[in-house]
């Protein structure tokens, strides 16, 4: 068997969680492969909307191995809330169905308190994080310094925790950094013990046996293709490797081993913290797809920046990605507009180009094609017939402009929201 992967080609928030619950019934084991609790990841079934940053979002379906990867960086604390939050919503995970990587790394106090530190020097030009401490993690990581889940078992954990911390507090007497760290630390020790009660695996060898057993395997990422660290619009980007690529080292998988690559894209884009964004709109349209899509951020509350879709950024995802399909998500939040604009390409100095330049910092003017919206709201609609003719043209021309098939289309938060294309 080959593992499919699940990944946002934009920059981030594109509904993975969403889809990824809604793909669940196809597959026995849902493993994220980076990132860690920026990510919030968003469901809703019943009535009633959660939200994941580190567990993979296939726990909501029954009997599924959910396993986190050593690509994740996991924050005990944060881990320990998203048990007891779906422990209160009656989902009980034990080491039957939530496996642990023991090569993933640890997010200690003091990395949060690092990335606060690593913010406020920057001043203006700081990245927008989202304070989690995923930069300060995944550079111990990339340093050779860091924690990693096996660790835990050790007995001389505390003495290398130690040492670690200060280090830390080195680096952060640089910065003059003044920030209090309450009770983390003690929160922190108490969730190193709720990341006992799992199962702490070789990751890379339990998914490649079940591979080898025949089970299915969806990989979900986290972020999205724009804020990869090698590809995304550094450095405004996060800390890890966001695309297919990133399933290999965050699982352990060979290139051989990836099967179908499902990339998720909003019908229009959406940005949350600094860094450049050509098709972003600062009028009332901005506003609009900010109100009718309640664009605000799943982790940190803040106001999404919105824009148009913009393809140039699209097709460099799905060449990284090698995307397979593609899915499409929100276009229900276009609903009422008379019109809406997809950029086609970048007029740069005058040239016009379909490729990224060098930094999408660069003076850059979208080129605009325009389509006809639509008034009625596609939120109930469940056949691809019954989608509007003008949503039906702006597929067509995505699948001709892109040369990939759009297999599902989301049309609302509910898991029952999705129109499969049938194709
Ligand atoms: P993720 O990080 O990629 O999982 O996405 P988020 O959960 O951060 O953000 C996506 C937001 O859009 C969440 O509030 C979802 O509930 C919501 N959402 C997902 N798909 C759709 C859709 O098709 N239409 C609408 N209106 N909302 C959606
Ligand atoms: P999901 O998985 C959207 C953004 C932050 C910031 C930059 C770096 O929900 O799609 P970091 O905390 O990694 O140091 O932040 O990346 N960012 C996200 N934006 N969705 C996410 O995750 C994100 N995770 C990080 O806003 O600009
Ligand atoms: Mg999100």
């Amino acid at each position: 068997m080959k593992a499919d992967v699940l990944l946002g080609l934009q920059w981030g928030d594109e509904g993975k969680g969403k889809i990824v619950d809604v793909l669940t019934p196809d597959y026995e084991v849902i493993s994220r492969f980076q990132g860690g609790p920026n990510a919030g990841h968003s469901l809703e079934f019943n009535g009633k909307k959660f939200i994941l940053h580190t567990i993979p979002s296939g726990v909501f379906r029954n009997d599924k191995l959910n396993i986190i990867g050593n690509g994740v960086v996991i924050d005990p604390v944060i881990f320990a809330e998203e048990i007891q939050a779906l422990k209160n919503e009656g989902i009980s995970l034990g080491r039957d169905n939530l496996h642990i990587s023991t090569k993933a790394h640890l997010i200690l106090p003091t990395h949060r308190l690092l990335d606060a530190a690593s913010e406020a020097a920057k001043g203006r030009s700081r990245i927008g994080s989202t304070l989690k401490g995923i930069g300060p993690a995944y550079m111990d990581k990339t340093g050779r310094n860091g924690l990693r889940v096996g660790d835990i078992l050790r007995p001389d954990f505390m003495d290398r925790y130690k040492a670690l911390t200060r280090k830390h507090r080195d680096l952060l007497s640089m910065y003059h950094y003044q920030g209090a760290q309450d009770d983390y630390e003690k929160k922190w020790f108490g969730g190193i013990d709720v990341i006992r009660r799992f199962t702490l695996v070789e990751s890379e060898y339990r998914i490649n046996e079940l591979l080898n057993h025949g089970k299915t395997i969806l990989a979900e990422g986290a972020q999205g293709t724009m804020l990869d660290i090698d590809f995304g619009t550094y450095p405004y980007v996060t800390s890890s490797n966001t695309i297919t690529a990133g399933t290999l080292t965050g699982l352990g998988l060979a290139p051989s081993r990836i099967g179908k690559v499902k990339g998720i894209f909003k019908a229009y884009c959406t940005r949350v913290g600094s860094g450049p964004f050509p098709t972003e709109l600062q009028d009332a349209h901005g506003e609009f797809l900010r109100r009718q899509g309640h664009e605000y951020g799943a982790t940190t509350g803040r106001p999404r920046r919105c824009g148009w879709l913009d393809l140039p950024a699209l097709r460099y995802a799905i060449m990284l990605n090698g995307v397979t399909e593609l899915i499409m998500t929100k276009p229900d939040v276009l609903s009422g507009l008379d019109h809406f604009m997809v950029c086609t390409h970048y007029r740069i100095n005058g040239k016009v180009t379909g490729q990224l330049p060098y930094s999408l910092e660069e003076n850059i003017e979208p080129v605009y094609k325009r389509f006809s919206g639509w008034s009625q709201d596609i939120s109930g609609i469940r056949t691809y017939r019954d989608l509007p003719e003008e949503l039906k043209a702006y597929k067509s021309f995505l699948e001709k402009e892109t040369g990939v098939p759009i297999t599902m289309i989301s049309v609302g938060p509910d898991r029952e929201a999705i129109v499969k294309t049938g194709i």
